[in-house]
């Protein structure tokens, strides 16, 4: 079941953005990226459910599998899956109810930035590679890829 991020539910997106970076993004990234990347805070993920436009979880049982969450200004940012959970449709689901909401405002195209690790997870889904992109933590840099797809009306 999909369904909003609750306040309080923080630290179990913290751990689901650590798991799945640190359980499916070893191949295209190193050790100090992985570290950089999967850090978290539970403030930090309680802002994100107070204030990012659109938060969103995947509920399995009673256990949260993933999450999608976009940015102010509605371009598709963290977008994480459990490994153990990983690859039985929950990415799909869950970009498919943001990019819904995005068209629900108005917006006729979707835009993420893609993890190298996520390239294929996106084309599959109907994406197209704009441009290639680095994403900053003080010295340590990640490579990214831009990506979008046009998106249909409501
Ligand atoms: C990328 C990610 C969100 C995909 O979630 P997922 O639940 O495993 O993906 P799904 O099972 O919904 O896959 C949807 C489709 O994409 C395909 N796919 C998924 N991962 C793929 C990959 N790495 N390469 C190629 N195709 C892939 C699936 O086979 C499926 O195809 P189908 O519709 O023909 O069956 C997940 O692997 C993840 O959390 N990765 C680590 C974190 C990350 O890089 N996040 C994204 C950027 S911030």
């Amino acid at each position: 079941m999909i369904r909003a991020a609750k306040q309080g539910e923080g630290h179990i997106l913290m751990q689901i953005h650590e798991k799945s970076i640190r359980g499916l993004c070893t191949k295209e990234y190193s050790p100090a990226q992985l570290d950089i990347w999967s850090s978290g805070s539970v403030e930090g993920y309680e802002k994100l459910i107070a204030n990012c436009p659109l938060c969103l979880v995947d509920e399995d049982d009673g256990q949260l599998t993933g999450f999608v969450a976009l940015r102010r200004n509605r371009s598709i940012w963290q977008l994480y899956v459990l490994p153990e959970h990983a690859r039985k449709g929950v990415g799909k689901a869950l970009l498919g109810k943001a990019e819904q909401y995005l068209s629900s405002q108005g917006d006729t195209r979707a835009v993420a930035e893609a993890s190298l690790t996520a390239i294929g997870f996106y084309k599959r889904c109907g994406y197209t590679v704009v441009s290639q992109s680095k994403v900053v933590f003080g010295s340590v840099e990640l490579d990214v890829v831009l990506v979008e797809k046009p998106l249909g009306k409501v």
